[in-house]
């Protein structure tokens, strides 16, 4: 029999968490295999309950924001093969997971495409990397995905050049905000205006938002503040949030030809003559439309961490290891949680 694993199952469609095992799977073309210390959580995993959505293989494992120390290597990936064989070093790695059971992040080891799997450099933590992976791959791919995005250039292919170029972020303070705001930042964007609930101020302006506006305005009261910051039309929003509220303070703000980043479908419809397009974005790199950017993106992740060019999120670490999951979820569920995230240590599992 294979080795033998503790995973948190999702037992069926709409069913239950659960502890439970099951066989560790080995690493095939181009993939990797990775003990796994840290996940974050996401709003996904509870909708994929709610839903059924992304999965169709059960029981299932959830998760797809990876931190842990690589063990094995696929064929085909050269990375690292000789530290790692010669016990020479660990390679601790970052990744962003999929919506298959071997390549899920609740469990003790799993699977990872070894395109999106990035070194977590000296300066972060497991639980600082595993911040990353779905939270910056979606406010990537909604700023420069062709497909899922706005299509702008991405600012590691190209030199940047400050520009007078304004761009909205609604919830800033969310996770894909929050990555959002960076981007816009190493995009040369000024200014970069985003709302929050105020007590996340700080924050936000410390993720690089240059005018911080309180969530709670009205797209009129939004408007008109942000007039007094810029002349220049506001053609690209990034709402983080995308409920039908935010959407429509969105809408008030967006300039003709303008461009509307969500990460939920459209509840706004696009208007006749002014030109105004919303574009709902899927953050998953393994999604054909999105590999070709995010294998170059992902190439550069290590060293935005060290660099400091991409901060991580701010964390809280859950009790009780894979089982603390299922409590983390029904907080997020909630809309308890605030400008963080939540992440579990699947090796402390009793
Ligand atoms: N399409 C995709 O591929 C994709 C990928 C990832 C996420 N998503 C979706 O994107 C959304 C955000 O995900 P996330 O992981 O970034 O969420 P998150 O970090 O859990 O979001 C929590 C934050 O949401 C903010 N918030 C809630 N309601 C708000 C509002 N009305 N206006 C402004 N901010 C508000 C809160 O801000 P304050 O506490 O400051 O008020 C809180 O800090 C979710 O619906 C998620 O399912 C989609």
């Amino acid at each position: 029999m294979s080795p033998q694993q503790k995973a948190l199952l999702l037992s069926k469609k709409h069913g239950d968490f659960e502890l439970g095992s099951r066989s560790i799977p080995s690493p095939g073309t181009g993939e990797v295999l990775v003990k796994v210390q840290s996940v974050a959580l996401n709003p996904v995993d509870y909708k994929i309950r709610e839903t059924g959505y992304f999965v169709t293989d059960y029981p299932a494992v959830l998760g797809v924001d990876i931190a842990g120390v690589v063990e094995e290597l696929g064929e085909g990936v050269e990375n690292f093969r000789k530290a790692i064989e010669c016990k020479i070093t660990l390679f601790f790695g970052l990744a962003h997971g999929n919506f298959t059971n071997d390549f899920g992040a609740f469990q003790h080891y799993t699977l990872t495409d070894a395109h999106f799997t990035a070194k977590i450099p000296p300066s972060q933590s497991f639980d600082s990397a595993a911040t990353v992976p779905l939270g910056l791959d979606t406010a990537l791919v909604g700023l420069y995905g062709n497909h899922f995005g706005a299509g702008l250039t991405p600012p590691w292919t190209t030199n940047v050049v400050e520009s007078k170029t304004p761009i909205a972020i609604l919830g800033g303070s969310s996770s894909v905000g929050s990555y959002a705001i960076q981007l816009a930042r190493l995009s040369g964007f000024y200014p970069i205006i985003a709302t929050a609930s105020p007590s996340n101020e700080e924050l936000v302006k410390d993720y690089g938002a240059t005018h911080f506006f309180d969530r709670n305005l009205s797209g009129k009261q939004l408007k008109a503040a942000i007039n007094k910051i810029t002349d220049s039309p506001i053609g690209i929003i990034y709402d983080a949030i995308s409920l039908p509220e935010t959407q429509s303070v969105a809408w008030e703000l967006l300039a003709d030809n303008g461009i509307l980043v969500l990460t939920l479908p459209a509840s706004v419809k696009e208007d006749e003559g002014r030109g105004r397009k919303t574009i709902s974005t899927f953050g998953g790199p393994h999604a054909p439309q999105n590999e070709e950017l995010c294998t170059s993106s992902w190439a550069v992740v290590e060293k935005w961490l060290s660099e400091g060019a991409i901060q991580p999120n701010k964390y809280e670490v859950l009790p009780n290891g894979l089982e603390g999951i299922i409590g983390g979820l029904e907080r997020l569920k909630s809309g308890q949680v605030s400008g963080t995230k939540l992440v579990a240590h699947p090796q402390e599992t009793q």
